[in-house]
């Protein structure tokens, strides 16, 4: 399937309270987008639409979205065409080339595949009185993380709803599925993780800079 490959990287990161947009802060050297860009590239997909922030420049691309999922629509509409799309955060500088090919291979049987960790903690939900209501059986749950990968058409009708639907994703799948589609998960582990916090920034530091010592 011929696949077409939409990095977001358009958020300002206000919990990472950098000088700059998340996707822009140097890490381990290099712009952290650019770790993104190099594993789409070992993936073989060499056609990449970037969804960038307000007033940077020096990167090809399309200006995002005020939300999330209004950068990946944006970025949608200036990609070539393709039977599939993969869509990833910049905010995961870690992923590795081989979970992009896994998730696009899940879409045989699926609207849309999604790389996830098993949650290896005991999840419970509770109240606003924090009293326990449920445990949950976290053999069932994952944790959500991209690459997500699309078959394009359902993609592209999940994400044709209005400003408020388009608002309240806080991924794309959840458009797919809200839209009857089928939506896969796609094992993958917790180092693939999202870069959020001052914190996150720090162990992503130390785990690339060895990364590109050797
Ligand atoms: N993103 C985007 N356009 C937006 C919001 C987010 O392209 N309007 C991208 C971010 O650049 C990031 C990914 O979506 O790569 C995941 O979002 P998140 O981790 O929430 O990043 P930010 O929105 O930048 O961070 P924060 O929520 O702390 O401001
Ligand atoms: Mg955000």
């Amino acid at each position: 399937m011929k696949a077409v490959a939409l990095l977001v990287a358009a958020g300002s990161g206000e919990r990472l309270g950098a000088s700059r947009p998340k996707a822009f802060v140097v890490l381990a050297g290099r712009p952290m987008l650019e770790w993104s860009l190099d594993a789409l590239r070992a993936a073989g997909l060499d056609d990449v639409v970037v969804a960038l922030p307000d007033g940077e420049t020096g990167y090809a691309g399309v200006r995002g979205g005020a939300t999330r999922s209004e950068s990946v629509r944006r970025a949608l509409a200036a990609a070539p065409p393709s039977e599939a799309v993969v869509v990833h955060d910049a905010a995961r500088p870690l992923v590795w080339p081989e979970l992009f090919g896994e998730a696009l291979r899940a879409l045989d049987g699926a609207d849309a595949a999604v790389a996830a960790a098993q949650v290896t903690d005991t999840v419970k939900e509770a109240g606003e009185d924090h009293a326990v209501v449920a445990t949950l059986d976290r053999r069932r749950l994952w944790a959500i993380q991209t690459p997500q990968a699309f078959r394009r058409d359902a993609l592209e009708r999940a994400l044709d709803v209005d400003d408020g639907t388009l608002a309240a994703a806080t991924d794309d799948a959840w458009l797919v599925e809200r839209a009857g589609g089928k939506v896969v998960v796609v094992p993958s582990t917790p180092a693939n993780f999202k870069i959020t916090t001052p914190h996150d920034l720090q162990v992503a530091e130390l785990l690339l800079s060895s990364r590109s010592s050797g």
